[in-house]
């Protein structure tokens, strides 16, 4: 299992390229499930999760090609995959698969949509919470489908085929929009989904599906509707930025001093976050190659921050945010309030010498005036990467084991942060 080793105390100074978004790239791939034509997406990030998404489409009979280099393409220039699901020649995600990567549940939409059946793996819990798909299989259910759960499995069935229908989330859920979405668009006559999530990402599959042939609107507001196609065609679409990763690096630079470029980012996508990083005493400005980051000299001043859904403070930079915040001249107060176990990283924040007392949702951080780098365990994608942050800013060596957390999220990041100047490197094999 490969570790990252950082020392601390080095400014990033210099520019970081920002890859195209994780959590945009999942639904926009099983998008291609809706059609027998070919599907091209640009800008598509080298990660983990992309992987094994394409292994669970390729189970369904999915050809993915890679594109080569192009000539000017930079080092970090996104993949383009021409994605075929001409035939879909089985249509059950295994358990060893979905699993995996939670998202890969969200197949069921397109498949019982184009198909009239799917069977899919209940993915199970994950380290931040249960997290159940009880509003996804809901929406599939309003849409008429007929639901059996069989030894772990959904069985979703509509031989006739879905029918419009009506969908009101009772809470925010990203996943259940994105499937009631893509399950909308072939079903017969018109869909209304109150209460539905807002985030880009989902902004950013509409376009995609849009692009298709769907008709949908009001996709980034809480009501959308979609009036249903026949059948949907191929397109070409290109990945928005990664917001997410966009606010890691802001927060790093805010953490280790220095002056940086955020290469492609949008700050639109992540506006209430860069509020807070500003008041914490970085200053952003945003210029049309992306957002640029600095922190010189000053100290950090604590913040009162609760997570929320778009366009509040998002929940997956929680974590960096704690991590931004143990340094900070004051107390801090953070509430998590989508994931009921989104803390994992306080323990291993602690043993870099972080001061964090948990009450409930929320987290009480006194901010210290040094870390001392300590050997630390990754837990779930966000918490790995609130312990580089840490690191940067910390006295000494640390040593940060289970990296195959990170890579689920962040391309290549030892390299971006190295080419800004960090004491960082990837030890492989151990
Ligand atoms: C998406 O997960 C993201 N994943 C998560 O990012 C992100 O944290 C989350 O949205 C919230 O923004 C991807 O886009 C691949 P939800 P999702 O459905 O869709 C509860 C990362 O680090 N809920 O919006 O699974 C659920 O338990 C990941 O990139 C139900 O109760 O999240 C949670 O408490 C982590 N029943 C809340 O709703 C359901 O049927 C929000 O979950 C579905 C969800």
């Amino acid at each position: 299992m490969d570790r990252i080793r950082i020392v601390g105390g080095r400014p990033l100074v210099g520019s970081i390229p920002i890859s195209g978004a994780k959590n945009a790239t999942l639904p926009l791939m099983i998008a291609s499930l809706l059609t027998d034509e070919v599907l091209v997406l640009e800008n598509v990030p080298r990660l983990a999760d992309v992987a094994s998404l394409q292994r669970i489409l390729g189970n369904h009979g999915v050809d993915v090609m890679v594109g080569g280099k192009r000539p000017g393409d930079s080092e970090y220039e996104g993949q383009t995959l021409h994605i075929s699901a001409k035939r879909i020649v089985d249509t059950t995600a295994p358990y060893e698969l979905v699993a995996k990567m939670r998202a890969s549940f969200w197949v069921i939409a397109p498949l019982v949509a184009r198909m009239g059946v799917a069977r899919v793996s209940l993915p199970g819990g994950c380290a931040i919470g249960t997290r159940p798909v009880d509003l996804l299989v809901m929406a599939m259910q309003n849409l008429g489908a007929e639901i059996e759960i069989d030894r772990g499995y959904v069985v979703a069935r509509a031989p006739k085929g879905l029918k419009g229908g009506r969908i009101e989330f009772p809470k925010v859920t990203v996943g259940g929009t994105h499937t009631a979405l893509m399950a909308a668009t072939l079903a017969d006559g018109v869909t209304e989904i109150e209460n539905a999530a807002c985030e880009p990402e989902i902004t950013d599959l509409a376009d995609c599906l849009n692009k298709m042939g769907a008709k949908i609107t009001g996709a980034g507001t809480k009501h959308i509707v979609v009036t249903g196609v026949p059948r949907l065609s191929g397109a070409r679409h290109r990945v928005l930025p990664d917001r997410i990763e966009t606010g890691t690096y802001a927060m790093a630079v805010a953490m280790a001093g220095g002056d940086v470029l955020l290469q492609g980012a949008r700050a639109e996508l992540l506006q209430a976050a860069l509020d807070v990083i500003a008041g914490a005493g970085a200053e952003i400005s945003v210029t049309n190659a992306g957002v640029r980051i600095a922190r010189n000299g000053a100290g950090l001043a604590p913040v009162r921050v609760t997570t929320e859904p778009f366009p509040g403070f998002p929940t997956d930079l929680q974590a960096q945010l704690m991590a931004l915040m143990t340094r900070a001249g004051g107390t801090s107060h953070i509430t998590e309030t989508i994931f009921e176990n989104r803390f994992m990283h306080v323990q291993e924040l602690a043993r870099l010498g972080a001061q964090i007392r948990l009450e409930g949702e929320t987290a009480t951080i006194d901010g210290v005036p040094q870390l001392k780098g300590a050997p630390v365990m990754a837990t779930d994608l966000r918490a790995s990467v609130s312990l580089v942050i840490a690191a940067l800013a910390a006295e000494g060596e640390t040593m940060v084991n289970r990296v195959y957390h990170l890579d689920r999220g962040f391309e290549r990041l030892e390299g971006k942060l190295q080419a800004c100047g960090a004491e960082i490197e990837r030890l492989s094999g151990f």
